[in-house]
């Protein structure tokens, strides 16, 4: 008899799961990401070569897959509302077959947390051949998006071992809002955010969050026990966060679900709604909170499972959930930790295989 020594097991020290220690990793990452992209002076500390390619360009292509795409969708919010450059994303293996006209000087973002995802190196071999300029934001420095592409910004998030992305998705996000700004710092606009401060603040709300399992345990009980099927409902960013928390809950627990942008549900979807369907709303953006609220009106009185879960300063009184108050900017750097939350607890109590989910890969490398 010999025993069998699991690399893995040690790695996961006392976690069940890769997927909830790399949960839990989550404000460490952000802190890392705040020293490694600040000198000493608490300035921002980019390549400078970064900086000229984002600065001369008119229009960014972001270009990815699964988790990585969603972080792109907050990422195009960032570069377009702090920076003032127009932002595409694009799902890599749609573009390969689907180019749209280009601008006259495209800056290509590659989001990869493995940087090694074919569909979006085929994207990046083509766009090298017309002689574009490409960056590509990785977990991993040394891999073939990195290699290929003209320059390389680090995530910084430690190996992620889940198939299902949590750390990286948060730690893409976290850097795209720094790139932004940086770009917006070489431009000379004037900017009211300190990104390092704001996600500083990011970071201890995520830690309040992550101390709040047995309360998501709670809601998961008592929202995805027995259902075959759940719809995610958010306005504006939320909308985006809750692309990546359904996308979240389908890959590990199986329940079929959908992150919808909330005004959009009535024009067709909401026909899907019956009694005790689970819809699960977020509330962070001041500008939709009115209008959200009454999409979840609209559901609960045909009969749905519906549950809030707004940001401070913005909640009433039932609110399933109220998140600590950070930037209005990166609020899905919080609203996405009680989501992938509530993917661990599902995929647990239906005794799925949270780290390994059937069908799927950490890392694609066929087309
Ligand atoms: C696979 C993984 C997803 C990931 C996607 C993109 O499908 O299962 O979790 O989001 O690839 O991976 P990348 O490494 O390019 O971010």
């Amino acid at each position: 008899y010999t025993a069998q020594i699991d690399a893995g097991d040690i790695e996961k020290g006392t976690y069940p799961h890769f997927m909830l220690k790399e949960i839990d990793e989550q404000p460490f990452v952000i802190r890392k990401i705040i020293n490694e992209y600040q000198t000493n002076d608490n300035e921002l500390k980019l390549d400078a070569a970064i900086r000229r390619a984002m600065k001369a360009s008119d229009r960014i292509y972001i270009i990815a897959a699964g988790t990585s795409y969603h972080a792109g969708l907050v990422g195009k919010e960032f570069i377009e509302k702090l920076a003032a450059i127009p932002v595409e994303v694009h799902i890599a293996s749609e573009f390969s077959y689907n180019m749209p006209l280009l601008s006259d000087n495209p800056l290509f973002v590659f989001i990869s947390q493995s940087g090694e995802t074919a569909d979006s190196r085929a994207v990046l071999v083509k766009i090298k051949e017309m002689g574009h300029p490409a960056l590509t934001i990785t977990n991993v420095p040394g891999s073939t998006l990195s290699r290929e592409a003209d320059y390389t910004l680090n995530l910084y998030a430690g190996p992620e071992i889940a198939v299902a992305s949590t750390k990286a998705y948060t730690a893409q996000i976290a850097v795209l809002a720094i790139l932004a700004v940086d770009t917006a710092q070489a431009k000379g606009i004037e900017l009211d955010f300190d990104p390092m401060q704001e996600l500083a603040i990011v970071a201890n709300a995520m830690e309040i969050l992550t101390d709040q399992k047995e309360t998501i345990e709670e809601l998961t009980r008592e929202y995805l026990a027995t259902t075959r099927n759940a719809f995610f409902i958010g306005r504006s960013t939320d909308y985006h966060v809750c692309m990546e928390g359904s996308l979240k809950l389908k890959e590990i627990s199986y329940i079929q679900a959908e992150g919808f942008a909330g005004g959009e549900l009535k024009h067709g979807t909401i026909a899907l709604i019956e009694e005790d369907t689970p819809v699960i709303a977020l509330a962070t953006q001041a500008n939709v909170n009115y209008s959200i609220r009454s999409n979840v009106q609209e559901v609960v009185s045909r009969g749905a499972n519906a549950m809030i879960i707004s940001m401070k300063g913005l909640e009433q009184d039932d609110d399933a959930l109220v998140l600590p108050h950070v930037h209005e900017l990166l609020t899905p750097l919080v609203s996405v930790v009680p989501l992938q939350l509530l993917a661990y607890y599902a995929a647990l109590h239906r005794e799925c295989d949270v780290d390994k989910p059937r069908n799927l890969a950490k890392s694609v490398t066929v087309e």
